[in-house]
């Protein structure tokens, strides 16, 4: 490769640094797109010197693309087509945060699997996937496209993705290289407001928010994004701290880098930049190897050569990454790899992948509320289905550009094949609905929530309550003297308290894809037992927010002993309403007998132990055990529990399975000030349970090494 990158010439080379859309290369197709990219002013020459092409529809597209491409190009080196696979392609599975909740890193990477295999017919080669960013505020619109609050499962979870996307090479065709993004920190965006400033210390930076990517990239993740917010104060991708000094040094990463949409240039409106050229000579600097959208690279990377400030030897490097990654994917064997309108029609939305689809959306629900086993319900049921969500088919969310809300089902439509009989109303006025069917019901299911356009990127909201009508409506329908059952559909945690008490039983979907109303349907029935876990907390009200489980302990903590000068809100709890790992089943589970094998063990030594699980219900169930840890006293504070091990298990009814955990030297290690990340003799705290909350515990010790 560095034979060819010597051929190239200097415009040629930066070419390969810079990503545009792909109508610059054939005009018929939509300018889809806001902003800079329709400002780049780029010469018609210049297009045909560029290196990757953000965004492709499908085979067709990219073909025409990539043929017009290598007609016009001198050095006929392949274009590489990037685009935002982030939870499904045209199968849709649930967004991230649903997929978080599954607990099953084996469903994750399935989904990712089938996304890549359905997106490589389109030929494309890399998806900007997945979202590694630790998101604790929900009034962020992107906690959507995450797996929430805990930097453990957050890592398992992002690997899985890795794995289910690069599969078995991204050099094989059906595979896609996957770029981990927004690095780094993106989720601190203050307030919750998208593309906000970011503040923290480099030392939580390191021992939470860092996790993820790290995970991701450990996993193989081929490139990396990164993100639009600062890091002391320096933009991340024009941060050398971040780029070189971490990634490259620490981490070892030796693949590609790419900015963010536009976020090269927005180092002006930072004031880090006094320019466009200032930017272009930082970010390459900075270790930036290819530009999203904007073309600051190619305007003025040729002057500041010529002018000594920046080292051909940088572009060089980052070209030679570049061309790496097309020749790793296969690109210069053959450049329309994977694009094929005869395996699209073969594959895409196939029933197997519908079924996979399906799957991961029944697993993905969390039953957040259940009085007196108002759900399952049962077939000689009759139901009112109400709610806006009650006949709509977008329940496919945010970031699921490929999708079509046409392939799904209604939630009216399926539930008709269930229901003894079936009132459907969407109206979100109590007084528009036909009071002799509701009378005649026996119970009413309000699929509400969210729109699709009320989360995922530029979606921030300072209200995370239903909207008012919507209360309003499950407020009224409290007149008719029936259960109701709620069926949730939002892109983040919600404020449920103006609701909670007027519902008998919750499901929160969030929004679980193509498969969306078979898999409520099926859950409603118990055709499938709920299991899911919240990933992210639910406030009580938003004003608690940031909160999450995995809190640093205050040096005055709130114990309910009439203090007043402890850490505690007048007008509200402190805790959630919803914790972290929370999520009901149709099945009791009883944990029993934690069996610890060596309460005190020895540094280097694994940790080990047992504990019984019991289905105590007459419905089969999986239940999901939660290993937490509380490091006593450290160099730093520790967190009073945090995640250490999950394992999700299925339980038959009156049934009992034991588990095993091995818990190695990492969960004991943390990141000591000196930014070192090790274990240190002491006491801890051991918890387990089925959630941040319901846990049994007992002390362990670690003790220094044997001599
Ligand atoms: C988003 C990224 C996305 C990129 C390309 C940006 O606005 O922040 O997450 O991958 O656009 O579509």
């Amino acid at each position: 490769m560095k034979d060819l990158v010597s051929t190239l010439t200097l415009e040629e080379k930066i070419g390969q640094l810079i990503q545009i859309a792909p109508f610059f290369y054939i005009e018929k197709i939509d300018k889809n797109v806001f902003g800079p990219l329709l400002d780049l002013g780029i010469s018609e020459e210049e297009i045909f010197l560029t290196g990757s092409v953000l965004g492709i529809k499908d085979a067709e597209e990219m073909i025409e693309v990539q043929k017009t491409y290598l007609e016009k190009s001198r050095h006929k080196i392949p274009l590489m087509f990037m685009a935002d696979i982030i939870h499904g392609y045209k199968t849709i599975f649930p967004v991230p945060l649903a997929m978080a909740a599954t607990f099953n890193p084996n469903l994750v990477k399935k989904a990712a699997r089938i996304s890549s295999i359905e997106a490589q017919t389109a030929g494309i080669h890399v998806t900007f996937s997945p979202m590694a960013d630790l998101t604790r505020d929900p009034r962020w619109g992107r906690v959507v496209e995450g797996f929430g609050e805990d930097p453990y499962l957050n890592g398992v979870l992002a690997a899985s993705m890795v794995q289910g996307y690069q599969h078995d090479g991204i050099d094989k065709e059906g595979n896609l290289a996957s770029c981990v993004k927004h690095f780094a920190g993106y989720g601190l965006s203050e307030a919750g407001r998208d593309y906000n400033t970011t503040d923290v210390s480099r030392l939580n930076l390191h021992q939470y928010y860092l996790t993820g990517y790290k995970k991701a990239l450990d996993a193989g993740a081929r490139l990396v994004m990164t993100a639009f917010n600062l890091i002391e104060g320096v933009p991340a991708t024009t941060n050398a701290y971040l780029l070189r000094e971490v990634l490259r040094d620490q981490y070892q990463f030796d693949g590609v880098v790419i900015s963010d949409y536009d976020s090269l240039k927005e180092t002006i409106e930072h004031g880090t930049s006094k320019d466009e050229k200032d930017a272009a000579r930082q970010g390459i600097i900075a270790g930036l190897d290819i530009e999203m959208a904007t073309a600051a690279y190619f305007r003025n990377l040729p002057a500041l050569i010529q002018e000594n400030k920046v080292d051909i030897a940088l572009i060089d490097e980052a070209v030679l990454r570049v061309l790496e990654l097309k020749r790793d994917l296969g690109l210069f064997d053959n450049p329309y790899k994977g694009a094929s309108v005869t395996k699209a029609k073969q594959l895409v939305l196939s029933e197997a992948h519908k079924k996979a689809s399906l799957e991961v959306a029944l697993e993905s629900a969390v039953l957040l509320k259940n009085d007196g086993g108002t759900l399952p319900l049962k077939k000689e049921m009759k139901i009112a289905l109400l709610g806006n969500y009650a006949t709509s088919k977008d329940t496919i969310g945010p970031w699921s550009w490929h999708g079509n809300p046409s392939d799904n089902n209604s939630l009216d439509d399926v539930l008709n094949g269930y229901a003894a009989s079936l009132y459907v109303n969407d109206t979100l006025e109590a007084h528009l609905l036909d009071e002799t069917s509701i009378n005649d019901s026996d119970i009413l299911v309000v699929a509400i929530g969210e729109s699709r356009r009320e989360s995922g990127e530029a979606h921030s909201k300072t209200n995370i309550k239903l909207s008012n009508q919507q209360e309003r409506f499950i407020n009224d329908l409290k007149q008719f003297n029936k259960k109701i059952v709620l069926v949730l559909f939002n892109g983040r945690p919600l404020d449920l308290s103006g609701v909670i008490d007027q519902s008998n039983a919750i499901l929160e979907t969030f929004f679980l894809g193509t498969c969306s109303s078979e898999a409520i349907a099926m859950l409603l029935y118990n055709e499938k037992n709920p299991s899911g876990k919240l990933p992210m907390s639910f406030p009580r009200n938003v004003g608690q927010v940031p909160i999450y489980y995995n809190y640093l302990n205050t040096g005055r903590p709130f114990k309910n002993d009439g203090n007043e000068y402890t850490s505690f809100y007048l007008d509200e709890k402190n805790d959630p309403l919803f914790s972290f790992g929370y999520g009901l089943s149709y099945s009791q589970f009883e944990f029993s007998n934690l069996i610890v094998k060596n309460a005190v063990f020895y540094k280097g030594e694994t940790f080990q132990f047992s504990i019984d699980v019991t289905n105590t219900s007459a419905f089969d169930g999986y239940e999901v055990v939660q290993v937490y840890l509380r490091d006593m006293v450290a160099e730093v504070s520790r967190p009073v529990k945090e995640l250490k091990a999950f394992n999700k298990v299925f339980v038959k009814k009156n049934e009992t399975v034991t588990l095993e955990f091995v818990l190695d030297d990492e969960a004991f290690s943390y990141v000591h000030r000196d930014l070192s990340f090790k274990s240190d003799a002491g006491d801890f705290i051991l918890y387990v349970g089925n959630s941040s909350t319901s846990t049994l515990e007992t002390k362990i010790t670690m003790k220094e090494g044997k001599l």
